[in-house]
């Protein structure tokens, strides 16, 4: 870290000793005050709930800019990741720093394509489930189970465990969604093709059976890709940090994984895709179009606890560079699946036009997230609404595993453990049952 000359100096108006805190720069983004001392000088803590604040740990690995909406894996704006790379080398370039050349991209994209098969007990494991458990359950089961059949790669400490639990990780998942969804619809599950691209492999997992030949559409597969690209990481989000938290207690990789995966559930958080789609569904059963500025009413009604799902964001403050980009696979997607009048699409312009242009939602600097539409792109490649947060974990994966070890492999990481103000009852004494 770099200190800055500039340093913090905390003053007490009850006339305590002030204390200097120390200044770092980052290479981009706000300051950070070093306030690691602060008990140990002051005997107090700070407060931060929500991590408003907080830069819980260093990173290089991606920068977002909430001001200008702007979103750089490794200093690679997503733009120029999502129209020149494919999702394998956005791996490489998470993991690794550098995006790979192409002797580097051979190896990478055969190491993890020898990866792509699970252990036949799993599908064993799947069975225990209801059939019509939601996915993101038996993810978080499905994957926190990986350490109980991969032995050989759960030393969080062993550089080289490490790097075999983060190839089988980003490996496995798309084997693992498509399991998940074939046991629900009740189809045989299909084994991993080698011989396709990462997304074009999920696709054949997912909708190819054993009585038919299935062929990989190469718009549909771009368009995976891509969702792939925009959703492979995304600095220290909710699951992020709940990766690096429990992966901070030493735990194996993949129980930390499921960490993330279980937090990546929520509606606030990955689940916003499949709610954000469900909303729309909600309006259009409703009456469509004449129904927004009764539903954006509600919306703004404190007491209603509604939200306009895939909008607002903690971090952007303008327009999710990832919805832009989203918007124009779901054009493609459309068009090529001769859906271009899609009304659910239509749908969701509207509502974002007429969002956009509401001052509740510009003065709160509330605009599309990437989950706006990519609830439509999915749907209308046929992943069911119930899957999409799973989709969704596939692709983060690999920004967790470089997450959690780029944390490991930090010397000033340590267990991670907040403090809190107390605002329980005072010590007292336990009195007998019958005198309580
Ligand atoms: N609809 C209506 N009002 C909203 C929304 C929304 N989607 N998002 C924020 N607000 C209001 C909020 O009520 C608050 O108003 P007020 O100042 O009057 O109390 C103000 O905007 C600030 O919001 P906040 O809740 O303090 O913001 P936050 O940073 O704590 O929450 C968020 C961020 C993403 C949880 C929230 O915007 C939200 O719930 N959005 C809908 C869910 C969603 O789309 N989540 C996906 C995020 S992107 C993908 C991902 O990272 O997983």
């Amino acid at each position: 870290m770099k200190a800055s000359d500039n340093k913090a100096t905390l003053s007490f108006s009850n006339g305590g000793q002030s204390v200097e805190l120390p200044i770092y720069k980052g290479t981009l983004g706000p300051d950070v005050i070093d306030i690691r001392k602060l008990y140990a000088q002051t005997g107090m803590f700070t407060y931060d709930p929500g991590f408003m604040s907080t830069a819980s740990c260093q990173s290089s690995i991606t920068y977002i800019d909430g001001d200008k909406g702007e979103l750089l894996y490794r200093g690679y704006p997503i733009e120029q990741l999502a129209t020149n790379c494919d999702y394998l080398e956005t791996c490489y370039l998470l993991l690794n720093g550098e995006l790979p050349n192409t002797a580097e991209k051979e190896k990478f994209t055969r190491l993890v394509t020898n990866h792509t098969m699970v252990n036949e007990q799993m599908q064993f494991f799947l069975r225990g489930f209801r059939r019509d458990a939601h996915p993101m359950a038996i993810m978080t089961g499905l994957v926190g189970a990986l350490s109980a059949f991969y032995h050989d790669s759960t030393d969080i400490n062993n550089p080289e465990h490490r790097d075999i639990a983060a190839i089988r990780l980003i490996a496995k998942m798309p084997t693992l969604v498509a399991m998940a969804y074939k046991y629900n619809v009740g189809q045989p599950y299909i084994y991993p093709r080698n011989d396709l691209s990462y997304a074009g492999n999920f696709l054949h997992m997912m909708f190819a059976t054993p009585c038919e030949e299935y062929k990989v559409s190469p718009v549909l597969e771009r368009a995976l890709d891509r969702i792939f690209i925009l959703h492979a990481d995304h600095e220290q989000n909710a699951s992020t940090s709940t990766v690096r938290l429990c992966g901070s207690s030493g735990t194996n990789p993949f129980a930390a994984i499921a960490a993330g995966v279980a937090c990546l559930w929520g509606p606030a958080h990955g689940g916003a895709n499949e709610a954000a789609l469900n909303m729309l569904y909600d309006i259009q059963k409703e009456g469509g179009v004449e129904k927004i500025g009764e539903f954006i009413k509600k919306v703004k009604d404190k007491n209603s606890n509604v939200k306009l799902m895939g909008f607002g964001h903690r971090v952007y403050k303008n327009y999710d560079p990832r919805a832009k980009l989203m918007q124009e696979t779901c054009n493609e997607v459309l068009t090529e699946l001769g859906l271009e009048k899609d009304p659910l699409f239509a749908l969701a312009k509207q509502l974002e036009k007429i969002a956009l242009e509401d001052e509740y939602f510009v003065s709160r600097k509330l605009y599309p997230n990437v989950d706006f539409y990519s609830g439509i792109v999915q749907r209308a490649i046929g992943i069911p609404v119930s899957l999409f947060t799973a989709v969704f974990a596939l692709a983060r994966t690999v920004g967790w595993i470089a997450q959690l070890n780029e944390m490991i492999g930090d010397p000033e990481y340590k267990i991670g453990r907040p403090r809190q103000l107390f605002e329980g009852s005072p010590k007292r004494d336990v009195k007998p049952i019958s005198a309580r």
